[in-house]
């Protein structure tokens, strides 16, 4: 995550992410699903802008990038007010530190929403890290990660200081991932979303097959033939079945000349690993020829 630091005010740039690795472990008791995943921050970013203000408000003003000062999109409507994460996210911080300073808060997105790529919870980290140092507050990583795991289960990913990450338990268990493996991706959505609790209910254990230890293996060894081979989503299966667009998303896929490809999270945004950014420029333009809505250019933050 940027920061860039001005007197009173504070730009942060929040990334979307990529899951290149997804295993269902188990259901647990609470409801949610144990996992073990491999996520991965791209250069996609929402902007968010705090400025103080003199009072005790929270304010959110959302703008969708592209579509000057809207603050919806027909489809896929993002909240803006304080149900939004990020006001949730400032509320959590704000009690939890004991303040009462105001701030008015502009995020402007870029990321597509209900599509598996973290933007809502990028911007939820970016508004923690970005008041904790707007507001002086000092708080500790460790208490980051416990005020964003009770936000969020992807939260604590966009927290690390590391661009790729292993994620345990819900998600919120971070360790961070260093690899020399300069991902290219192209990444497509269509029209319509996925909501992320009705994939989970459909989901199924993965008891066998994939291999977390050799897809880890494989992004240190900076082995991409190896590593599409071992691309794993445990949601997908559901989300096909849910969404027939993300079906249709990886039929085309399997007609590009991908290195490999899979759904993000769960879903419905749907990559293409290339071999350089030229490979993704052309694949992206197939894309686009054939009418897919969204489609973007992205490499693995360093
Ligand atoms: O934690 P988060 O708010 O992102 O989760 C949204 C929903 O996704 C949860 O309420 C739960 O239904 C489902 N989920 C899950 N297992 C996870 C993460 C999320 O079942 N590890």
């Amino acid at each position: 995550m940027l920061c860039q630091p001005a007197i009173r005010s504070l730009t942060v740039l929040a990334p979307a992410k990529l899951n290149l690795f997804l295993r269902i472990v188990r259901r647990r008791d609470d409801g949610f699903h144990e996992l073990e995943t491999v996520m991965t921050a791209i250069n996609l970013f929402d902007t968010l802008r705090f400025d103080s203000c003199d009072s005790s408000e929270i304010q959110l003003r959302v703008i969708m990038a592209g579509t000057r000062n809207s603050l919806t999109s027909p489809s896929q409507p993002i909240p803006t007010g304080l149900d939004n994460l990020v006001g949730r996210a400032a509320q959590l911080i704000r009690q939890y530190a004991g303040v009462s300073h105001g701030v008015q808060i502009t995020l402007t997105k870029r990321i597509p929403a209900a599509a598996g790529m973290g933007g809502g919870s990028s911007d939820a980290a970016a508004t923690l890290s970005g008041l904790n140092r707007l507001w002086n507050l000092s708080l500790s990583r460790a208490e980051l990660l416990d005020l964003a795991a009770q936000l969020g289960s992807d939260i604590g990913f966009f927290l690390g200081g590391g661009s790729t990450a292993v994620c345990r338990g819900r998600g919120e268990i971070v360790e961070p991932l260093s690899h020399s493996a300069g991902l290219h991706f192209v990444v497509a959505r269509p029209a319509t979303g996925l909501s992320t609790p009705q994939v989970f209910k459909h989901c199924r254990p993965d008891d066998q097959g994939p291999d977390l230890e050799s897809f880890v293996e494989s992004m240190k060894q900076s082995n991409s033939s190896r590593l599409v081979r071992l691309l794993h989503n445990g949601l997908q299966g559901p989300a096909e079945s849910l969404n027939h667009e993300v079906q249709e998303l990886r039929e085309r896929f399997c007609s590009l000349p991908v290195l490999g490809h899979q759904m993000s999270g769960s879903g419905t945004s749907y990559f293409g690993i290339c071999a350089s950014a030229r490979h993704a420029q052309t694949v992206a333009a197939r894309l686009r020829a054939s009418g897919v809505p969204w489609v973007h250019i992205a490499r693995s933050c360093p």
